[in-house]
């Protein structure tokens, strides 16, 4: 018996252990790299069926919702958007209001003219992908310092960018790919005019809220619905009435045959930012700065919006998305801290350097390249005090509180009258801007709760960071309020226009430089900028050994690992995942099955709670077991279910495919237990939570009863 396995294993072995699941690999080079594989676990599409230039492909029904926040896929010939609910927050938050309350209600678009437009908010389809490395490295040499690397790299880059979207409606972007290896081209089409067609509520959209976030087992309706609009000729428009409905590429069928254990799955979508090859002293840094200084200063944020948010409905609407916004990795920077330490990623770093150094000074020639990478990437991290004060800065003061980005959005004007370049369009744009933009500003500001912000993260910068980097304001607080944050902030909100939208509209009418150079707000904020570019400026200082030191440290890895095949680190581009449906053990004697039913969702239920309500029609739905054909073959409806496939901030939203290329699911978190994912792939325990098909699709037929939606999509039975 034992033999057998040992044979087996033996086999596998030789054929090469599958690496599927980890990976983000860029479509363009998966015939080459995996289809393969891809085959052998399932896959019935050819890599051209998946990404082409020449015919429609997959990749032609998978955008970037504003520029890589989220990802989206099309789901009819007339533009049908899916993404998830927490994509569509914003929108759904910002149409609401205490009349029409759509987070609380859900929104359903009974025709077109009902769907509501988005300024602002885009989707890119990708066009074609280019490996530029040649053209962009042509001229630089080993003797270039970083800088002037950087400045070929960055000149070059605008030329072939440039010239890729000549006589064009493109948009383009040459990026580095393997820490500056490598450069590819990205062209785009991007369309503006995005419509909300639909959402659940809360209650359904996020159930489970900040509890159940960043966990399994799950039981959230994660979607929101929009549609792409066009002018009438096809191409990119502002939104306008005369838009019509674009007609994509190509549109993904809906499968709800269901999904088993084992069955492939890929994922396409916009992956934002990982970093698997950092080192032990970036891990450190990320376990002893990022995180700590983010968890402190929104854990004191989200407490003084959370008191205000149970103020009334009208304040629970106004902060939702904004807290929402910051809780989200708020309780990411907890559990990627956690999943460092528990799966000992600091140690499994350092051994991956030592077997590095080991081969870098095996032979002169590698001891001569790449002998000195670890050493930069040790001397960059070896003065971090400006680095510090930058974090704490960038989320006490330049995230933290709203107060100071909005005035800093003046200093635009400002430049412009100081400078008084005789370019009257343009000021009259910028100030016709800022004007529009105050209604959506004031819709959803309390002053007193940024007020009350300001005081406290204010106080736990200086109380954490070293006084040659606080701003000038700070001596102000020192001399007239002796070091009195909350004494301070209240003179400061009351001498100032920029809590006052009238008197805001009466400024932009008549602009005069002497209102804003005597107003408090305007002078702290003109300081805390200053300090900021200024820190900045410092902690920039180590990107020369930090970025020459990752470049050289991942060419060595490639060199040494000459048989594996490296995917990039996510960068917000379009990335394919592949694997299967797979269950997993979170701990010792415990499994977690690979789905979730409604039979969950109703266990949870605790009434009247902001997080765990269950709507009464949902509740009565359920109990009626009408799952019509969306039902499972074992009699119950699936909520969500997990795979392992690779994904990170960023996916959220993006398809789930089966091996015929059909949607079954929408990506939308990952798990607690593999929370240090971002840094280092953990195969046993790492998965990717998504919401089954089939339970959106009841939700849209059953609860909402829109089966104008349910009709426009090919759905396979
Ligand atoms: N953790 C998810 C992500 O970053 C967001 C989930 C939103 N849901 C929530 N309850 N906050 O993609």
């Amino acid at each position: 018996m034992k033999r057998f396995y040992l044979i087996i294993a033996l086999m596998f072995m030789l054929l090469g252990t599958s690496v599927a699941d980890e990976g983000m690999w860029l479509p363009a080079l998966i015939q080459k790299l995996n289809i393969t594989e891809m085959q052998q676990m399932g896959c019935e599409l050819s890599a051209e069926d998946i990404y082409s230039i020449n015919n429609s492909s997959l990749k032609d029904a998978v955008v970037a919702l504003d520029r890589g926040s989220c990802t989206a896929e099309l789901i009819s010939k007339d533009g049908l958007l899916l993404t998830n609910h927490h994509c569509g927050f914003g929108e759904i938050q910002g149409h609401s209001s205490v009349d029409h309350d759509y987070l609380k209600e859900g929104f359903w678009a009974k025709s077109r003219d009902e769907e509501l437009p988005n300024p602002g908010k885009t989707v890119s389809f990708l066009i074609r992908v280019e490996d530029v490395t040649a053209k962009v490295l042509e001229n630089v040499t080993e003797q270039m310092s970083y800088d002037e690397r950087g400045a070929e790299v960055a000149k070059i880059s605008r030329q072939i960018s440039d010239k890729a979207i000549e006589g064009t409606k493109y948009d383009a972007r040459v990026q580095s790919l393997f820490n500056d290896n490598k450069y590819y081209l990205f062209v785009y089409e991007t369309f503006r005019d995005v419509r909300l067609v639909g959402a659940p509520p809360v209650a359904i959209g996020k159930f489970g809220g900040d509890t159940d976030n960043w966990m399994w087992p799950r039981q959230t309706g994660d979607f929101s619905i929009f549609r792409v609009y066009c002018g009438p000729d096809g191409n990119p428009a502002e939104y306008s009435e005369d838009n019509v409905p674009l007609h994509p590429k190509h549109f993904l069928p809906v499968s709800i045959k269901g999904e088993k254990m084992g069955d492939f799955a890929m994922i396409l979508g916009y992956p934002g930012s990982t970093n698997r090859y950092k080192t032990s002293f970036g891990v450190d840094y990320t376990m002893e700065v990022t995180n700590p200084v983010r968890v402190q200063v929104r854990g004191a944020k989200l407490a003084i919006i959370d008191e205000y948010m149970n103020t009334s409905p009208k304040a629970r609407i106004q902060y939702a998305s904004k807290y929402a916004g910051s809780s989200n990795y708020y309780k990411f920077s907890i559990g990627q801290n956690k999943g460092l330490t528990d799966l000992d990623v600091i140690a499994k770093k350092k051994a991956i350097e030592d077997e590095f150094t080991k081969w870098a000074n095996a032979n002169p020639e590698r001891k001569a390249k790449y002998g000195k990478a670890l050493e930069l990437i040790q001397k960059g991290y070896a003065d971090v005090s400006s680095n510090i004060a930058r974090e704490y800065m960038s989320e006490s003061m330049i995230k933290g509180p709203e107060i100071f980005m909005f005035a800093n959005r003046f200093s635009a004007i400002e430049r412009l009258m100081e400078n008084d370049s005789g370019n009257n369009d343009r000021s009259e744009r910028m100030i016709e801007r800022l004007k529009g933009s105050l209604d959506g500003f004031f819709k959803d500001y309390d002053a007193e709760t940024d007020r009350k912000i300001v005081a406290a993260l204010l106080k736990i910068y200086h109380d954490n960071v070293k006084a040659e980097f606080y701003p000038a304001v700070f001596d102000e607080v020192q001399k007239k309020f002796k070091g009195d944050f909350n004494k301070f902030s209240e003179k400061l909100f009351a001498k100032t226009i920029f809590t006052d939208q009238s008197r805001l509209e009466e400024f932009l009418s008549n602009p005069d430089m002497k209102i804003l150079k005597k107003d408090m707000v305007w002078q702290a904020t003109k300081s805390i900028f200053d300090k900021y570019r200024e820190i900045t400026d410092k902690s920039n200082e180590t990107a020369p050994y930090l970025n020459e030191g990752r470049r050289l440290f991942l060419a060595g890895l490639m060199e040494m690992n000459k048989n594996r095949e490296f995917y990039p680190d996510a960068n917000s581009t379009m990335r394919l995942t592949y694997g299967k449906v797979l269950d997993y053990v979170p701990r010792d004697g415990v499994l977690y099955e690979y789905f979730t039913t409604t039979k969950g969702y109703l266990e949870k239920e605790i009434p009247g709670d902001d997080e765990f309500d269950v709507p009464p029609r949902m509740k009565e739905l359920i109990l009626d077991k009408d799952y019509g054909r969306y039902a499972d073959a074992d009699g119950s409806l699936h909520t969500c279910f997990l795979t392992n496939n690779d994904i990170t901030g960023g996916n959220s939203g993006s398809p789930v495919i089966n091996g015929k290329g059909e949607l079954i699911g929408i990506a939308f978190d990952g798990n607690w237990e593999a929370m240090s994912g971002d840094l280092a792939f953990e195969p046993d325990l790492q998965r990717c939570i998504n919401v089954d098909i089939r339970f959106v699709l009841w939700i849209i037929d059953k609860y909402a009863g829109a089966t104008n939606l349910i009709d426009e999509m090919t759905i396979v039975e």
